[in-house]
């Protein structure tokens, strides 16, 4: 890196998650600068080059080989994720690949063998756990304000990514299996299970798991091939048990919310969105925190992502969320998908 510390970053995929928080985070950091983008689509790189700086490089390759790069943000449909970190990393700049880690277990773990030979930093965009409310819930919970853990309630429904891509429409990539591999499973169950994992501090030990394809369809009126809902039992490594709702149909208020049961009392996270966290407790005192808010498809606040990249690679320290995070965080996804062909519990082989 140059001797001012500061990280040249590129953006690799233009679309909505770029726009709305990797290349405004990177511009507004004061240790990092965008140094170009990479998109399919030139017309978009170039604008957005024009908006944040740096170039619009004519490929991967191009930005790969450019000594003046630090680092790569990977923003492009989950298809590519393996390959384009893979080749970041042999190329020796550090990476931020977007969630989730790639399609197969086999692609995270050779993944992660390209991180450990480049001696490069692999962050995940597991945004949840750096939400200032989830920050403040782990710190509760360990402390013991809601005494010994129950039992755990995640949901994460909104009204469908068709919306949120910066090509929207029914023809979006997140519809297309090759392109995604996972449904809503991938999309939205990969930010609360790693959420869960980080607020336990444990891993998850089995799944019983059951996929659905209610109401999303593709421009010619089928239904997709990919899962629009999922629910999901699991049992993490602690003995704490749980249920997760991710739904692509919920057509009212996005619902972003984790409850937590405990001995002494309640913790619900966003169960609305008048007060971040609210305690419960048995003897019916409730405890509110307003601690930052929640980002919603339609209102975005700082993910805080791109600052703790920006800070690892300076510090030269792991980052919060790592490799091995989205790579677990991946084999509970995929075991999820294989519960629910094959209608019972699995153990999850990290
Ligand atoms: N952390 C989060 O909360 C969050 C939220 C949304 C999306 N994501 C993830 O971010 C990634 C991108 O999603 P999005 O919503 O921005 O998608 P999008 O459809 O809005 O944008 C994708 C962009 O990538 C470009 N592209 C596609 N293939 C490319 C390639 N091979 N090389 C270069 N450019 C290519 C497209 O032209 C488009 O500009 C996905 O992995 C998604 O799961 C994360």
């Amino acid at each position: 890196m140059n001797e001012k510390k500061i990280v040249r970053a590129v953006v690799v995929g233009g679309g909505a998650i770029a726009q709305r928080r990797h290349l405004p985070e990177y511009a507004a950091n004061p240790n990092a600068e965008v140094a170009g983008i990479v998109d399919f689509n030139q017309e978009r790189a170039k604008e957005l080059a024009e908006r944040f700086g740096g170039k619009a490089y004519a490929s991967l390759e191009e930005a790969l080989a450019d000594p003046n790069v630090d680092a790569i943000s990977v923003c492009t449909p989950n298809v590519t994720h393996a390959e384009t970190t893979i080749k970041a990393l042999k190329a020796g700049k550090h990476v931020l690949c977007e969630k989730p880690m790639a399609q197969t277990l086999e692609e995270t773990r050779q993944m992660l063998e390209a991180e450990k030979e480049s001696g490069k930093i692999l962050m995940l965009g597991h945004n949840q756990r750096l939400i200032k409310a989830h920050m403040k819930a782990k710190e509760l919970l360990t402390q013991g304000a809601i005494g010994k853990l129950l039992f755990f309630q995640c949901n994460f429904k909104h009204a469908g990514p068709e919306t949120w891509s910066v090509d929207a429409g029914a023809g979006t990539w997140f519809f297309s299996k090759a392109k995604t591999n996972f449904g809503v499973m991938g999309d939205l169950g990969a930010h609360k299970i790693d959420l869960i994992r980080y607020l336990t501090g444990s891993e998850v030990k089995n799944v019983f798991a059951k996929m659905m394809t209610l109401d999303k369809r593709y421009a010619d009126g089928s239904l997709i091939d990919l899962e629009d809902n999922a629910v999901c039992l699991f049992n993490m490594e602690n003995g704490l048990p749980g249920i997760m709702h991710f739904s692509w149909t919920n057509y009212g208020q996005e619902d972003n919310s984790s409850v937590i049961y405990g001995t002494k009392g309640v913790m619900k996270i966003f169960g609305d969105y008048a007060d971040d966290i609210v305690l419960e407790m048995r003897d019916g005192v409730q405890v509110k925190y307003t601690v930052g808010g929640i980002a919603t498809n339609t209102n975005q606040i700082k993910s805080g992502v791109i600052d703790e990249f920006v800070a690892s690679i300076v510090e030269n320290r792991a980052p919060i969320v790592t490799g091995i995070d989205g790579h677990n965080t991946l084999a509970v996804i995929e075991t999820a998908m294989k519960s629910s062909e094959e209608k019972r519990w699995l153990d999850i082989q990290y």
